[in-house]
């Protein structure tokens, strides 16, 4: 008989007892819905959840023809089915509503599975009732609308003891109106629900539904049955058919690996790292890699609900190999099984049997099974196991894959420890995934090779982005915050993109404002993992209302818990490992492993009470933590924002902005200035405003230039911006840094005309004012501009003109307009100056002096600058090992701070250089892509020297057509936009060329190779 633990006293008691056998504590009704435990009274939150609305169909005119106590019956046994149902998937029976039942899937706790349970459940209600026990041979069918989405729910009406809980906003209306438009017997989801159960059903889209209180039609889809593969990450892989970015070193291990494996040295491999960082994405780029050569493959997967099923990941794969199909009959397996028995060469009895009952089917009448103990039928199986992999893989090249091992239960661990042992002497490579929880003796031993899995640089989670976005929809503001949140977790990229990407589909009049927020498929397992936490998840939200990092102090002062309690909680946060901390209370810190972990448990907590806390957060941070207010400004700007003082936030954002540009941070500094304008702009115009904007536009520019290339449009908007100002404003000291850098966006544009009358400009008024750090900058830029058009001598004259002044003046005391220092510049310019004077020991000398300059100013800015131009040198020398290593560090400092113009530069010599010294066609294909970024991104600047490199490698190719037409097109590029300083370089390329291609014949010279030129006029 079932027992129920009594809530009073936990003795057990039968279930059908009203009173507690014990105690006498009146028990549950069985009439009432059965609820999960620990819905004690809860705080509302905003949290998503899934909404199953089921309803019998025409209980009007059942009621109608029925006698009043059958239909009782009839609704009494249709209850008790569903609250069955709905409790055995993890449901919460909200409300009965006449005839319908309303239930919640991720309340009052939410795990990573609740769309998928609440989908399982609807289907399982539908099968069921064809077999409800009703009177009379009554038939009873129900329509089944669910539906995911963000909901605040909790304790919302207290009327007296009656505690209801409620839940608002528009997922239970979508649910109860998907279920009026299911056909009988029917599950209606909504394409939420549908996306993050995804592989896990059978779908079948509908037409867009147009139902009442929604404006536009909603896309809905009727759910058919679960599919086969039962696993998330499984449902994932098989339409994953993205490319690996930022694991070439992982890769290229693996591969090693594996090549030590085809000489017969097994290998065991174990891949740690936190869920989707790209464990299973890296051992299937190793898949697609071995795919050519012969092998054979296998795969267990361990999953979150088989933990305690022993070999479940085993059995699941066994009868994938033997073929067996869902519903099949037990002869149809047995024969299935026979087949492969013999494959596997299992002759023994024993064995055989073992095999089958391990598979699940029946035993036959004396089986040699029979009355063997549990731990002898253990023993037998797993060497029936065993013996039947080395049958199946044998002397074979084999990959034996096993996905999250943290999740395997112990009997699968024990296998595996004796085909680990097994492989060392052949050709096996056991390739294991887990979580970095997970250890065992595994993690210990030496000849076990282990791949920590850590966040991808910014550079990888940009490609990544960009793979989604491959139609380049997504607004750049929208891509960045991406990165920035995603912490370069290629999971959180890729859903975040899609997401975005789907939102602005669904939206389209509101184009270019595209709203970065957690996707849906994201959001169910982040907020599971904060509901794991209990009653340390107050503090979470507490701290995440602070933000992403918080310190012990501040928390205590805005919580005002007793000390103990915060200490314990924020304990169990660390353990949670969802945050960590540094150093010991009071003194300590703590930040959220994730941004989104941390946009998860700040969205729980209600819009009012937000405000408030932020408001009493401001008060705190200035009364008592004034000191921060210097080392952090953006941190009570943030607070005063939110809580809607934004004349005392833009002060504050505008210090925050000026304190990151100062440390080269400049894509934080865009944002918090980016702020303070937004802010500013909804004050009243007037002069006051204008003088106020304008040193915020001034630092943007300076810091857009260095995030997104001096050549953005967005830097020309907004010089543009405040060269409106400075018009109205009469005489202002800020129209030289107005000018100087507009100069800089021209240079880099390639237009002369504006870049030469902008330096003019900025030489009459730096002589004007006498000023240093303008005499400086301009002679920098004319000196850069006269560079550019191969006027080497006067270039010299002011190139070492800025450097005398900057040395005199101790430059590196001065603060300049501009993103990078101009010493630092005109070296740059001055090395390739000297050098195509022809003076290669002097422009040595100053490479070195470069070198040791960027060394002491220690800024990540002026050192991928620098290294840029010491390659562009370099590759005008033809000195390819050096240029590689140049690339290569420069790409390093790129990816590490977002500086996408040095970033592509960068890319493309060290592709130019592959191409010369390994990979001809790779390093042409790395180089053309940077090209095209390069252009996309406004930069002419040194595109002819970029055509020149190009047709070299052409050239070192033997393709001596192509090259001389990319030359061809360098010369008359560089001609026709005036940077005119390669054209010596181009015209003696093309002479070598034409004496190279006089050589060969027509036919050989022009070998066509794919690929168009890059530059070429279209056909
Ligand atoms: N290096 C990468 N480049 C591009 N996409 C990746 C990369 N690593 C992972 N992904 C994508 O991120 C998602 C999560 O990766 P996955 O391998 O499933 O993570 P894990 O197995 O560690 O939980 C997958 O959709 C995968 O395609
Ligand atoms: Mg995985």
């Amino acid at each position: 008989m079932a027992r129920a633990k009594c809530p009073n006293c936990a003795a057990e008691t039968d279930f059908e007892s009203a009173f507690c056998q014990a105690c006498g504590t009146p028990l549950a009704d069985p009439a009432m819905p059965r609820r999960p435990p620990a819905v004690a009274s809860r705080r509302a939150e905003r949290r998503p959840i899934t909404v199953l609305f089921c309803d019998i169909v025409g209980s009007v005119s059942l009621a109608n023809t029925l006698d009043p106590e059958d239909m009782m019956q009839v609704l009494d046994v249709f209850r008790a089915s569903c609250d069955d149902i709905i409790a055995r998937h993890n449901g919460y029976v909200a409300r009965y509503l006449g005839d319908g039942v309303l239930a919640y899937f991720g309340y009052p706790s939410a795990d990573e599975e609740e769309a998928s349970r609440a989908v399982r459940a609807a289907l399982a209600l539908q099968a069921a009732m064809g077999s409800l026990p009703l009177p009379n041979g009554i038939k009873c069918q129900v329509r089944i609308g669910v539906a995911t989405g963000l909901v605040v729910i909790g304790d919302l009406v207290s009327r007296g003891e009656i505690r209801e809980v409620d839940v608002v906003g528009e997922t239970p209306n979508l649910a109860a109106r998907l279920q009026s438009a299911a056909p009988a017997g029917g599950v209606i989801v909504s394409e939420a629900t549908q996306r993050i159960t995804a592989g896990l059903f059978t779908y079948r889209p509908l037409a867009p539904l147009t139902l009442k209180g929604f404006d536009a039609p909603v896309q809905a889809f009727e759910a058919l049955n679960a599919t086969e593969s039962g696993s998330r990450s499984r449902a994932r892989a098989e339409s994953a058919r993205t490319p690996i970015f930022g694991r070439d070193h992982e890769l290229r291990t693996l591969i090693d690996r594996w090549s030590r494996v085809r000489a017969g040295q097994g290998q065991v491999v174990l891949i740690r790292g936190e869920a989707g960082i790209g464990k299973s994405h890296l051992v299937e780029a190793l898949r697609r890699h071995v795919a050519d050569a012969p092998h054979v493959q296998s795969t267990w997967n361990c999953g979150p609900n088989t933990t305690d099923s022993a070999l479940y990941p085993v059995a699941e794969q066994l009868a994938r190999t033997a073929g067996f199909e869902r519903g099949e009959s037990v002869e149809g397996r047995r024969a299935k099984l026979a087949r492969l028995v013999t494959r596997f060469g299992l002759t023994s009895p024993l064995s055989t049997a073992a095999i089958a009952d391990f598979l699940g089917l029946p035993p036959a009448p004396s089986s040699p099974l029979e009355g063997l103990t549990p731990d002898k039928l253990k023993a037998v199986t797993l060497d029936t196991l065993l013996a039947s992999l080395d049958a199946w893989a044998g002397q074979q090249t084999t990959l034996l894959a096993i996905e999250d091992l943290h999740w395997s239960d112990s009997t699968t661990l024990e296998l595996l420890d004796r085909v680990a042992a097994k492989a060392k002497g052949r050709p096996w490579m056991i390739l294991a995934t887990a979580r970095p929880e997970f250890s065992n003796r595994w993690t210990e031993i030496a000849d076990v090779l282990h791949i920590e899995l850590t966040r991808l640089d910014r550079g990888a989670a940009e490609r990544i982005c960009a793979h989604f976005d491959a139609a380049a929809a997504l607004p750049p503001e929208a891509s960045r915050q991406i990165v920035a949140r995603c912490d370069g977790i290629p999971l959180f990229i890729e859903e975040m993109t899609k997401s975005v990407l789907e939102g602005m589909a669904a939206a389209p009049t509101r184009q270019g404002d595209a709203k970065v927020f957690i996707p849906a498929t994201l959001h169910d397992s982040l907020v599971a993992r904060l509901d794991r936490l209990g009653p340390a998840r107050r503090i979470a939200n507490f701290g995440a209302t602070i933000g992403r990092r918080f310190s012990y102090d501040l928390l205590a002062e805005v919580m005002n818990a007793p000390e103990a309690e915060l200490r314990q909680g924020l304990l169990e946060l660390t353990r949670s490992g969802l945050v960590e901390s540094h150093g010991l209370p009071p003194q300590s810190e703590y930040l959220f492993k994730h941004a989104l972990i941390r946009d998860a448990a700040y969205e729980l907590v209600l819009k009012r009470e937000r405000d408030a806390l932020h408001r009493q957060i401001a008060t705190v941070l200035r009364e008592q933590f004034s000191e921060l207010q210097e080392k952090e400004p953006e941190l009570l700007a943030y607070h005063l924002t939110e809580s809607g003082a934004a004349s005392e936030a833009i002060p504050l954002w505008a210090a925050a902005g000026q304190r990151a540009a100062s440390r080269a941070a400049h894509v934080e500094a865009v944002g918090h200035l980016e702020t303070a304008v937004e802010l500013l702009r909804r004050q009243p115009p007037g002069a006051e405003r204008a003088a106020a904007e304008l040193p915020l536009l001034l630092g943007l520019a300076v810091s857009l230039s260095a995030s997104r290339g001096y050549a953005a449009p967005e830097v020309g908007r907004v010089l543009a911006e405040a060269r409106v100002i400075c018009d109205a404003m009469g005489n202002v000291p800020e129209l030289f840094a107005v000018l100087r850098n507009a100069c800089s966006f021209y240079i880099v544009a390639v237009e002369m005309g504006p870049a030469a009358e902008t330096a003019r400009l900025c030489l009459d008024m730096a002589s004007k004012t006498d000023l240093p750090e303008q005499r400086i900058e301009s002679q920098y830029a004319q000196g850069y501009l006269l560079y550019m058009r191969g006027e080497l001598a006067e270039a010299r004259k002011y190139l070492e003109n800025a450097g005398e002044l900057y040395r005199r003046h101790d430059g590196a005391q001065l603060v300049f307009p501009s993103p990078q220092d101009p010493m630092v510049g005109s070296l740059c310019a001055l090395m390739q100056v000297i050098n195509a004077l022809g003076d290669e020991a002097g422009a040595n000398r100053v490479e070195e002096e470069l070198q040791a300059h960027v060394l002491r100013l220690g800024r990540d800015y002026d050192r991928a600058y620098s290294l840029c131009f010491r390659a562009l040198l370099a590759s005008a020398r033809r000195s390819y090992v050096r240029l590689r290593t140049l690339a290569d560090e420069a790409l390093a400092v790129c990816n590490e701070r977002s500086y996408p113009l040095y970033g592509a530069i960068a890319s493309f010599y060290k592709g130019v250089a592959i191409g010369h010294l390994e990979d001809a066609d790779a390093g042409l294909h790395m180089a053309m892509s940077a090209f095209d970024a390069l252009d996309r991104i406004g930069c002419k600047l040194a595109r002819a020297d970029r055509l020149h490199d190009i047709g070299r490698v052409r050239m070192a190719m033997g393709d001596f057509g192509d090259a001389l037409s990319v030359i061809d097109v360098a010369i008359a590029d560089s001609m026709s936009c005036g940077e005119t300083f390669p054209l010596p370089m181009l015209r003696r390329t093309r002479a070598e060329l034409l004496a190279g291609a006089g050589r060969l014949t027509p036919d050989m010279a022009t070998k066509g190779r794919a690929g168009a030129l890059p530059g070429a006029p279209p056909k």
